[in-house]
């Protein structure tokens, strides 16, 4: 391909007629022989281009698509909590860093394990599209399914608004708590029905369907139930989120 292409290399408006005016003035029965000739290997040429530019503009997409580094944000917002030894309230720092994919409907949300309360590392997923909230925890290796509450976690495009203006320090991110109850239901042996962003983020990892506490109808508090903690956000206030098995 790379070889017809150079046979007429970036001529003017009418490459083909051009090569063709020049066999004629040479010799007219060469002429008539390699105008059939020329027009054939200008088709070429022109089909050549076509599929070079095809794929330059596709790989070009796809290399700005999957390599291209992400702008990843990072935010920080405070609450306040009474101690227990003090009489002064003072305020949580959680902080998380958000890889908000607005194309895709879908947001990866990171939280280091924070410094000055007990609970888990985890990187969250929050699928639009499936409506669906995978919570991996990273020092269990678990992950922890359950619907999309989209009245606590913002869509992509106000999530996205919401980083910049943490970012930017206009906003002031002393906010609230917010606490919810988790409880494992089932556990789940195919991830592979979850949306592809679940599928990679689950793979390999024992998966568990969640539901709300305060959803479930007659459900006793059992003593022996082990319980994780995962202080996030995707919205103006600050989820800790309990997840009991
Ligand atoms: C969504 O979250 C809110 C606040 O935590 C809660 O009141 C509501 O029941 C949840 N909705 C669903 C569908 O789980």
């Amino acid at each position: 391909m790379v070889k017809i292409a150079f046979s007429s290399p970036f001529a003017a408006k009418q490459p083909c007629k051009d090569a063709e005016a020049l066999v004629a003035e040479k010799d007219p029965e060469v002429a008539t022989h390699g105008s059939e000739n020329s027009t054939g290997r200008c088709l070429l040429t022109l089909l050549g281009l076509a599929f070079i530019l095809a794929g330059l503009i596709v790989g070009g997409a796809c290399i700005y698509k999957y390599f291209m580094p992400r702008h990843k944000y990072e935010g920080k917002m405070s609450y306040m909590e009474l101690s227990e030894h003090s009489e002064e309230p003072y305020y949580l720092p959680v902080t998380e860093e958000a890889d908000i994919r607005e194309d895709d409907n879908v947001a990866f949300i990171n939280v280091p394990v924070p410094n000055f309360e007990e609970g888990d590392s985890a990187s969250i997923v929050h699928d639009f599209d499936r409506l669906l909230t995978a919570y991996l925890d990273l020092a269990l290796q678990k992950c922890y399914v359950i619907n999309l509450n989209t009245s606590v976690v913002m869509p992509p495009r106000n999530l996205m608004d919401l980083f910049m203006k943490l970012a930017s320090g206009t906003y002031l991110p002393q906010t609230y708590l917010v606490r919810e109850e988790l409880v494992v239901t089932e556990r789940i042996d195919d991830v592979s029905e979850l949306g592809i962003f679940i599928y990679q983020h689950c793979l390999g990892k024992e998966t568990y369907r969640l539901q709300r506490r305060d959803q479930i109808i007659g459900l006793q508090k059992r003593s022996a139930e082990k319980c994780i903690k995962i202080q996030h956000f995707a919205n103006t206030y600050v989820t800790d989120t309990r997840i009991c098995e």
